[in-house]
């Protein structure tokens, strides 16, 4: 049985199929909200129920009050309060047959894709957005593009090897020519262009992918914000694209770089920080307020960010965004 969702304070509803959670009939609808991972983890879907019941799994990725949407079905009809809403078209999300155009090794466990797409046929996306990998078993997984959009006849994917993947097994093997089945665009972690205050980006392992296409985007836009780039990794090895990184000191006025390594002789090779990427964040921002931060990772790492940025920094709440690394099927 379908239930109507309604967002409060608005006349605008949509459907709820049974069994379908509220972020997906949301999306469906063409009402975004913001999300990341999906799986109930990054707590970046969260919102308040006003009216009506809905059946949620416990969880701690929200705060009191509020719910995961998703994870929680209505059992009636229901009123949302969001944290932010717009609307979408659900047609400009197209299906492409990408040809492989290059596979490299970047790291020993980083693997650079570039998908070139089918003749006279664009990816349109923007800075920040994911793309979803269809499987011939159904099961669907998810990449951020690390390429900017003005470069939409091919996307290049971060894809980190997760040791017994089941889509890790097929990477590995990918050569030019090879063709995979995409879906694009997805998600809403992207710059708020109309903003002008400083950014602080971090990064940890292939979460480097979206914050290149975000830093790519502004220099070929021009933007003129500050940026601070934190980049994490256990070796110097995971600092997989220092060019990219080069070339955005030349390119973009007021950014600066903080590499931060988990082992101590390549964190002094390369001048950077070692340790933590939230330690580094604490040691290099006094304050964060007035600031946007962008951060993209595994879900710890991302969570211990948001925490210093907003309870010992000053952040507010509402400039923090993130993108949440879950491994696996990707979630509808
Ligand atoms: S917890 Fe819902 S999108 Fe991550």
């Amino acid at each position: 049985m379908a239930f109507e969702i309604r967002i409060s304070g608005t006349d605008v509803s949509f459907p709820c199929e049974a069994g379908q959670n509220i972020l997906g009939a949301a999306l469906k609808a063409g009402i975004e909200m913001p999300y990341s991972c999906r799986k109930g983890v990054c707590g970046n879907c969260a919102g308040r129920v006003a009216k009506g019941a809905v059946a949620c799994p416990a969880s701690e990725a929200a705060e009191p009050g509020q719910h995961l949407f998703c994870q929680c079905l209505p059992v009636s009809s229901i009123e949302i309060v969001p944290a932010a809403w717009h609307r979408i078209d659900p047609a400009t999300r197209k299906t492409f047959r990408a040809r492989v155009y290059r596979h490299t090794l970047a790291a020993e466990d980083v693997s650079i894709v570039q998908l070139r797409m089918p003749p006279g046929r664009r990816a349109k996306f923007k800075a920040g957005q994911y793309l979803q990998v269809l499987l011939p078993d159904g099961s669907r997984r998810s990449y951020s593009m690390a390429s900017p959009p003005h470069e939409s006849d091919m996307v290049q994917l971060h894809i980190r090897h997760v040791e017994g993947g089941q889509f890790t097994r097929v990477v590995r093997h990918l050569t030019a020519g090879d063709v995979l089945q995409v879906e694009l665009p997805f998600g809403n972690f992207e710059l708020r262009e109309a903003s002008d205050t400083p950014l602080v980006c971090v990064a940890g392992g292939t979460g480097f992918a979206p914050v290149k296409s975000l830093l790519d985007d502004m220099a070929k836009k021009g933007i003129r914000r500050p940026v601070t780039l934190i980049w994490g990794a256990r070796h110097r090895a995971g600092m997989y694209m220092l060019p990219a990184v080069q070339r955005w000191q030349s390119k973009l006025p007021g950014f600066s770089f903080i590499p931060v390594l988990e082992d101590r002789l390549d964190a002094r090779a390369l001048d950077g920080f070692h340790g933590r990427v939230d330690d580094a964040l604490r040691a290099h921002c006094p304050t964060l307020e007035g600031h946007e931060v962008y951060c993209c990772g595994a879900p710890p790492m991302v969570a211990a960010v948001k925490n210093a940025c907003i309870r010992e920094r000053g952040l507010d709440p509402l400039h923090f965004f993130s993108d949440v690394f879950v491994p696996g099927p990707a979630s509808s």
